[in-house]
């Protein structure tokens, strides 16, 4: 798509402009086709612009052919600016949108999470879900954003936004963005909840106190931290550096074979990020679940055991469960589920993993600690919490959202419950579950929203 001005202003012309000359012109733009689909526009005029068009080099088309690369239309306006028609209307819920892990408009999205991240460290929610929303718009598209105009009808896209993507379609970056990344708060905050066990409020906490470095925080006699924030620490290095396919793969074989020690009819299924694609994630998560109804709520303790027996548990974390089937459902939105889980922090040997370790240069440890979540719901629960897991999160909230908002429904990970009919609605794979939502089934792949 251009958004340079080629056509210029047009004036009224009293000569009708070359109409039914066919002449040869020099094609400078192969790859472009335009078609004039002003709406009010006479013959000498559409003439007049298609002569013009082709006169700088543009291959113009009498009819209009719609092909996949180019779900939006363009008009030329007097502005000479493309001012995009929407084929397919782009849907507000990011669950009846497919959103893979290309993103073309990784610039303005990026700018609109650094925005969504600066609102979340402060607490203030609304602002912050609203660039989330945005982001996850921009991210479903399969075209890059190219001029505002391009914008027009899609959904969740605010004054603030759209301020925001002029600016980095001008400049190539947007002052407010680069201010923030800038801030000292800012920078100090992130830095703080990068370590595993460090929320928003501790790091604020931390903050006030005047502390701006991880050894201020070591140095300070008088900040106690929890188990979890000691291993955050103690692994650091690791566990924020990003888990590969590979080594998500290595550890999957790992706790397959825990698993199958354990009981031979287990179950146990890649789900978060790796389940939708990503080449990379921040931890690698599992659900392991098995048949026989009740045996779920002692495979987590057996798995943990035998990892520390094998001697690669460097941390755990085990919830257990607090399912009560009766106490559905469940009015909390975002709230965690209630199936035994566990937060772990594996070693993972470098001869395990396909084409080694994602380590840092001169590393020599031959292992690295990652980040690894496990979470055990009962056979008849497993397709809510698949759905649940698998994300993302913005896919997650907007499923909820549309079941409440849509269908009168309450979703979570552990059921559906028609609020019309006064029933939970059984599922025994995800594909139940967009039906019973009335919603066309997204594959985990299409859920990077
Ligand atoms: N989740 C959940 N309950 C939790 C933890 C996670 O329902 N207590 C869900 C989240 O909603 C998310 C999914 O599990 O959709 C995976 O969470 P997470 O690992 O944090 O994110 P990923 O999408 O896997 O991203 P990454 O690759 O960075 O790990
Ligand atoms: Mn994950
Ligand atoms: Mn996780």
């Amino acid at each position: 798509m251009f958004h340079a001005p080629i056509v210029p202003r047009v004036r009224k012309r009293s000569r009708p402009a070359e109409a039914g000359v066919a002449r040869h012109e020099a094609v400078k733009f192969e790859d472009v086709r335009l078609y004039l689909v002003e709406r009010k526009m006479g013959s000498s005029r559409r003439s007049f612009l298609t002569q013009l068009a082709r006169t700088k080099g543009f291959i113009v088309d009498d009819i209009l052919r719609l092909e996949k690369s180019m779900p939006f239309c363009c008009s030329l306006t007097e502005q000479g600016c493309s001012t995009p028609t929407p084929v397919a209307r782009v849907s507000q819920y990011a669950c009846q949108r497919r959103t893979t892990t290309e993103n073309n408009n990784k610039i303005l999205t990026d700018a609109f999470e650094v925005l969504a991240e600066s609102y979340e460290l402060n607490q203030l929610e609304g602002p912050c879900l609203a660039f989330r929303r945005a982001a996850s718009v921009l991210k479903s598209l399969p075209w890059a954003v190219q001029c505002l105009g391009a914008t027009q009808g899609l959904p969740c896209l605010g004054e603030h936004t759209k301020a925001l993507i002029e600016e980095i379609l001008q400049y190539g970056h947007s002052f407010e963005v680069e201010k923030i990344l800038s801030d000292e708060r800012y920078q100090t905050l992130k830095l703080f909840t990068s370590v595993f066990g460090v929320g928003p409020k501790t790091a604020e906490k931390w903050y006030r106190r005047g502390l701006r470095s991880f050894s201020d925080i070591l140095a300070e006699p008088s900040i106690q931290l929890n188990r979890m924030q000691q291993s955050g620490f103690l692994h650091y290095g690791d566990i924020s550096r990003a888990v590969s396919k590979a080594e998500a793969r290595a550890l999957g074989n790992i706790i397959d074979e825990a698993v199958h020690a354990i009981t031979p009819d287990g179950i146990l299924a890649l789900t978060g990020g790796f389940r939708r694609g990503k080449e990379f994630g921040h931890d690698v998560d599992f659900i392991v679940t098995t048949p026989e109804q009740g045996k779920e709520e002692t495979l987590l303790p057996n798995i943990i055991d035998r990892l520390k027996e094998q001697g690669i548990l460097l941390y755990s974390d085990y919830q257990t469960s607090t399912f009560d089937i009766s106490k559905l459902p469940s009015h909390k939105f975002e709230a965690m589920d209630h199936f035994a889980k566990c937060f772990l922090i594996l070693r993972l040997e470098g001869s395990l993993v396909d084409r080694g370790l994602n380590s840092t240069e001169g590393d020599s440890r031959g292992w690295r600690a990652v980040r690894v979540d496990l979470v055990s719901p009962p056979m008849e629960r497993y397709a809510y919490a698949l759905l649940g897991w698998t994300g993302s999160r913005q896919f997650e909230r907007d499923l909820r959202r549309f079941a409440r908002l849509e269908q009168h429904m309450l979703l979570d990970n552990h059921a559906l419950y028609d609020k019309t009919k006064k029933e939970f609605l059984a599922a025994t794979t995800e594909r139940d579950i967009f039906a019973h939502l009335g919603l066309e089934y997204i594959e985990p792949w299409q859920r990077n929203a």
